[in-house]
């Protein structure tokens, strides 16, 4: 599918100096292409000009890993709603020769963090203060990330021309999308609420489609941190800038904590489903786990037989998300800190064994469902965006602030929004976050802790080469929404780019409802799941999956989802 948007100038765009007037003529808007095929070289993330970004970063040599540096650094600036350096994520690379690694920089519960900080004297949860403002912001990881990355992968070995994009994006400005006017629009309030100086989000009149938008201070963090590396962000003027907001906020992010974070270099999980290889994130994230927990469960039903969208096939693919969600609620939590069961939990005879229950003409009620008793042996808005560079090298990032725009708050004079990570930690046993997610003691609030995520940046190998970069946002439904594009691709044979734009379905243990996009599975399933017991839930959209296929021929098929702006290209 191709959606064009107006005519195309953004590529002239891109290559012009600033450009200050506000909405004029001269924008004649994006154009945003759902598929791209291409042989050397793909991209796809949530912004058409961050995917730029990242082709020419590949067509000037660099590799997928430099890509996915630049495109972080650009989504920071042209896709504020989640785009970030205030926030984190999981980065999972495999290179062409087949070996694998997994990058660790989500946020990090700051030094003065505890338990109960968002409990009141009576113990109950205080609305809202782990979603607003400075309170609920971890420690930001994105800007460390890179930088590890960088040092580790590197291949074009200059930094500052991975950042040098993103710093033009910020100084010249952008035109704003539709989309992205409206966005801004409707958080007017919340910017007005948690902010103490009014940040450049905030204005009189309404954005609209066109409008420029420039970050200036931002654009002087992002030097900082081309010039002086990780120091740009946490020492310095952004560490004195981040230390005076929370001040100003009285949040808790302290001077030390900007210096004592550090992302971590972590080993991928690999599962197997049927004849391919699985190559995901592990803990913090609860994504990979629960991922190779779910394509475990379904693994000996005849998926392919069932249909694409058949009650059958989606009755089991619930019944498997339902006890593995069960499953993390009770064990998922930061290996740093937890002792996870991750051999047991996605053991393939432990997650057939949980699905033993399974009953083919019922639903099970949640209530009838805890979690399992997985072998004890201990191993210790969000956007997603995938990069295959010419070598067959491949990279799959999720990165978030959580919430839209995070926290709301803008660090006075640097720029950047901070992230609202902190309602991912479980606030109070049996209290859902704003996912509707229920955690405990695994992902109780401790200092120096990450926070438990959902993100699950993913690769899937076959017979030793490459088959698809796959993530997505969503939350609780990012899991399940990877989960699907899985089983789309290898059980229904589906293409990577109908697998995308099909719709979803989510279920999480609790609260018992099966999520659906509006007007989304067949009248028929409906009927069929509601006689055999399910509580249908209609919703907005589930998850905004951004990924690439490489086809037997070598040609890779970039698929951005037509639920947002995503684009993808190559060359
Ligand atoms: O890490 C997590 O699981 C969440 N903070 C992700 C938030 C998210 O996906 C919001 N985007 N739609």
């Amino acid at each position: 599918m191709k959606r064009r948007l107006l005519l195309s100038f953004w590529l002239i765009f891109l290559a012009l100096p600033a450009c200050k007037q506000a909405t004029g003529p001269s924008w004649q808007g994006y154009a945003i292409e759902k598929v791209a095929h291409n042989r050397d070289g793909m991209v796809v993330s949530a912004h058409p000009l961050a995917t730029q970004v990242g082709v020419e970063v590949l067509q000037a040599g660099g590799n997928a890993v430099d890509a996915a540096i630049a495109v972080q650094f650009a989504l920071a600036v042209v896709y504020p709603v989640a785009g970030n350096i205030g926030g984190g994520g999981f980065m999972v690379i495999r290179m062409a020769d087949g070996t694998t690694d997994a990058l660790d920089f989500r946020e990090k519960a700051p030094g003065a963090a505890f338990r109960d900080m968002y409990l009141d004297s009576s113990g109950a949860v205080i609305p809202g203060l782990s979603l607003g403002g400075h309170l609920a912001s971890g420690v930001p990881g994105s800007v460390d990330g890179m930088v590890k990355a960088f040092e580790k992968y590197s291949k074009i070995k200059d930094f500052s021309k991975l950042i040098q994009p993103a710093i033009n994006l910020a100084d010249h400005g952008f035109h704003l999308t539709d989309r992205q006017a409206k966005n801004l629009n409707s958080a007017q309030e919340s910017f007005v609420k948690y902010n103490t100086t009014m940040p450049v989000f905030v204005r009189d009149s309404a954005w609209q489609e066109g409008d420029l938008l420039i970050q200036a201070d931002l654009a002087q963090t992002l030097i900082r941190i081309r010039d002086q590396g990780r120091e740009g962000f946490y020492g310095g003027k952004t560490a004195d800038l981040i230390a005076a907001e929370m001040e100003a906020g009285h949040g808790i992010i302290t001077r030390q904590d900007l210096q004592d974070y550090q992302a971590i270099w972590r080993q991928p999980l690999q599962g197997q489903y049927r004849d391919y290889d699985v190559i995901t994130m592990p803990p913090s994230s609860s994504g990979g786990v629960a991922l190779l927990q779910l394509l475990e469960s379904v693994e000996d039903f005849p998926m392919a037989d069932y249909g694409f969208h058949s009650t059958a096939s989606v009755h089991a693919m619930i019944e498997a998300e339902r006890r593995v969600y069960a499953d993390r609620a009770k064990y998922l939590g930061d290996t740093d800190f937890y002792p996870v069961p991750i051999e047991g939990l996605t053991d393939p005879a432990y997650n057939r064994a949980r699905m033993a229950d399974f009953d083919p003409e019922h639903a099970t009620p949640s209530d009838a469902i805890s979690e399992g008793q997985p072998a004890a042996k201990e191993s210790e808005q969000t956007t997603h965006f995938s990069v295959v560079d010419s070598d067959g090298n491949a990279v799959s990032v999720t990165t978030t602030i959580n919430g839209g725009y995070g926290c709301k708050t803008v660090v006075a004079g640097a720029g950047f929004l901070l992230n609202n990570d902190m309602d991912d930690f479980s606030s109070k046993p049996g209290v859902p976050n704003m996912f509707g997610l229920i955690g405990g003691e695994a992902n109780s609030i401790q200092p120096g802790k990450r926070m438990l995520s959902s993100m699950t940046p993913s690769i899937v190998a076959k017979d030793g080469e490459l088959f698809m970069v796959v993530g997505s946002p969503g939350g609780s439904t990012i899991i399940t929404s990877v989960f699907q594009m899985i089983v789309d691709v290898v059980d229904f044979g589906m293409t990577m780019d109908a697998s995308v734009q099909s719709s979803r379905f989510h279920h999480q243990w609790k609260p018992d409802y099966v999520f659906l996009e509006p007007d989304s599975l067949p009248s028929a399933t409906m009927q069929g799941l509601r006689e055999m017991g399910y509580e249908l839930n209609i919703r907005g959209h589930i998850g905004r999956v951004d990924a690439i296929l490489r086809q037997p021929d070598g040609t890779l098929v970039g698929a951005a989802d037509p639920r947002g702006d995503d684009h993808a290209a190559g060359y």
